[in-house]
């Protein structure tokens, strides 16, 4: 869907702009102090869907929740000890913690992609600081740039890759830091999830013991390690013309009216996307086995099967 991306000042009239687009369902790229991020309102599933759309990221991974300040993330996530020390520590800035999602709290389950957790983040940035705060709500923004490319960090970077694809555009010139946030799960003991622009050094001397390094591809699950991904636990069977043997059946398009859920009645992939983790857990909480619909394998369609695919097979990664 081609637009014209506003490009616009970070004044009060700009500002004031890029928040009704987004309470409208718009994307608008802002700065922070780390990259440009391509921001969506996190409790609308359609502009969150946008987000893949636009970036053409061909998989769902989770995204990141950026908030004006730690009693708005609280609204989302529960903080223990140590997050609460290193929001203390650290927000605003350069850090996103992972911590339990708040069940309820009404975020789109695309943002999470499932998970029962939740990445946020405080922007220091006095750009994202006006936005966030005229926005007055969760804003879900992973970095402004097409998937494969580099990170933007500056509003024509952002143009270059998705000028004409994106509502606007907030320029708030050059993001000082240049390097994504620092990324610490603190779900059992902080670990360190994806280094960034604050020194895990600066994180161990603020926490006065070391970060637990991230667990490593093919070691053996601990209690506690992070799941990248969601999975049902029932039994899940792609490309389903039919339901099967008292199977629970996620349709998807004209095809299923007798499906029990339809991820998109009409085919429409924005909405497949904004339904798929929600109608997943819906059909999961049946505890009958799941058959899922045949999902074109175009636009978002990619990234709908490919997490299914991870879901049918929660081994492989
Ligand atoms: O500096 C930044 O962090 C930028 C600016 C825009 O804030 N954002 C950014 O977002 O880099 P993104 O979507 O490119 O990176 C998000 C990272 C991904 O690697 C994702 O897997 C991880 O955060 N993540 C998000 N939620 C998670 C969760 N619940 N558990 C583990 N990792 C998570
Ligand atoms: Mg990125």
């Amino acid at each position: 869907m081609e637009t014209v991306t506003e490009r616009l000042l970070p004044d009060r009239q700009g500002i004031d702009r890029a928040a009704a687009l987004l309470r409208a369902g718009g994307l608008v790229a802002f700065p922070t102090e780390t990259v440009y991020g391509l921001g969506a309102d996190a409790r609308q599933g359609r502009a969150v869907a946008g987000i893949f759309a636009a970036k053409g990221r061909p998989h769902f991974n989770p995204l990141i929740v950026h908030v004006a300040d730690l009693e708005a993330a609280q609204r989302y996530g529960r903080f223990g000890d140590d997050a609460l020390a290193l929001a203390g520590a650290f927000w605003p800035g350069p850090l996103t913690l992972v911590v339990p999602l708040r069940a309820g709290a009404g975020l789109s389950d695309l943002v999470t992609a499932g998970l029962p957790t939740l990445a946020l983040r405080v922007p220091r940035s006095e750009v994202a600081q006006a936005l966030l705060r005229a926005f007055d709500g969760p804003l879900a923004a992973p970095s402004a740039n097409p998937s494969g490319r580099i990170s933007p960090t500056r509003a024509a970077h952002v143009l270059d890759g998705l000028g004409g694809r994106i509502a606007a555009v907030l320029d708030g010139g050059a993001a000082p830091v240049g390097l994504e946030s620092t990324i610490i799960g603190c779900l059992d003991t902080p670990r360190l999830l994806r280094p960034g622009g604050l020194p895990a050094e600066a994180i161990e001397a603020a926490l006065s013991y070391p970060l637990t390094p991230p667990p490593t591809a093919g070691a053996p699950t601990a209690p506690g390690q992070l799941k990248s991904h969601y999975a049902p636990e029932a039994p899940l069977r792609l490309n389903a013309e039919a339901a099967a043997g008292g199977e629970f059946l996620i349709g998807f398009g004209p095809d299923h009216p007798e499906a029990a859920l339809n991820l998109s009645p009409t085919g429409d992939l924005m909405e497949a996307a904004a339904n798929l983790f929600e109608y997943l857990h819906k059909a999961d909480a049946t505890g009958r086995p799941i058959a899922v619909a045949p999902i074109p394998m175009h636009g978002l369609g990619l990234a709908i099967n490919d997490r299914l695919t991870r879901a049918a097979h929660p081994r492989g990664d």
